[in-house]
């Protein structure tokens, strides 16, 4: 891999230089993000990524919103170090903990981050429940509370924590009975108040979607995955800043962790795999 752009020189003026063949970074606890990784590949397939998947303090769930914030800004200042002209935080928990100090911080550098889908869900539901799943930390922090009281006026927002979802999915036991166990009795509850939208509103989830499909089939829900819209944003910000990657700009992809060379080699294999 190779960035040649100092951080520092990006860091004072990221807009006068010639910076659009910059990698796009992208950051989440663990193997989560590469779900958004995937899609802002397909969108963007000119764009060189580095992907950051933290893997040491993974799971980010249940740990202490300033705890997580840390995190989130060094995670970051790796980016920036690697020359990123974007940062996408492909984590809602990271985002609900930290997105407004890091765009404060790293300004001007564009950062976007997870919102959970509520606002399509309750756009599209008919039975007026709307199931949310998320980490208990998105769920307790007030992005997640205001955006469901701006979009879910009217409609009954049942949300539950996904507990044991990351466990299952950074230990690939995405397929087992344990993982059957644990969506059975997240997503029952919403069922039962007759959700006909299920938010996956973490990223590792979509790794659990053959399962969830699996467990809600015949019951009339659609499941949404943010990510597709989350590279929309990718697209849009780009071009508002005028940092596409030149035609002819031979993407490179970049893997990095705080965990070891095994888990980043995880990553790597992971994320290529979803190409396929
Ligand atoms: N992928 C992270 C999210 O979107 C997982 C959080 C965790 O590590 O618990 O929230």
């Amino acid at each position: 891999m190779a960035f040649h752009l100092s951080p520092f020189t990006f860091h004072l003026s990221p807009f006068t230089f010639p910076l659009s063949s910059s990698p796009i970074g992208i950051y989440d606890s663990g193997l989560g993000g590469l779900t958004v990784w995937r899609e802002v590949r397909r969108a963007l397939p000119g764009e060189s990524l580095v992907y950051l998947g933290d893997g040491k303090n993974c799971p980010y769930g249940s740990r202490p919103r300033e705890e997580i914030a840390h995190l989130a800004d060094k995670a970051v200042a790796a980016l920036v170090a690697r020359g990123c002209k974007m940062v996408v935080v492909a984590c809602n928990t990271a985002t609900a903990a930290a997105i407004d100090s890091l765009r404060e911080k790293y300004a001007p550098m564009p950062i976007v981050g997870m919102e959970p889908a509520v606002k399509p869900a309750c756009l599209a539901t008919r039975s007026g429940v709307v199931g949310v799943l998320a980490t208990e930390r998105s769920l307790d922090g007030d992005l997640f509370r205001r955006t469901a009281a701006r979009y879910g006026e009217g409609i009954e927002v049942v949300a539950v924590p996904g507990r044991g979802f990351v466990e299952l999915v950074e230990s690939d036991r995405e397929d087992s009975p344990e993982a059957e166990a644990c969506v059975r009795r997240a997503v029952e509850p919403m069922l039962e108040r007759g959700a006909d939208q299920i938010v996956l509103g973490c990223t590792h989830y979509p790794f659990l979607l053959p399962l969830i499909g699996r467990v809600v089939a015949g019951r009339g829900v659609e499941v949404i995955d943010p990510s597709p819209a989350v590279a929309r944003r990718v697209v849009e910000l780009l071009d508002r800043f005028d940092l596409r990657a030149p035609a002819g700009h031979r993407p490179e992809f970049g893997f990095l962790t705080f965990a070891d060379e095994a888990y980043r080699l995880r990553l790597e294999q992971k994320a290529l795999a979803s190409l396929r």
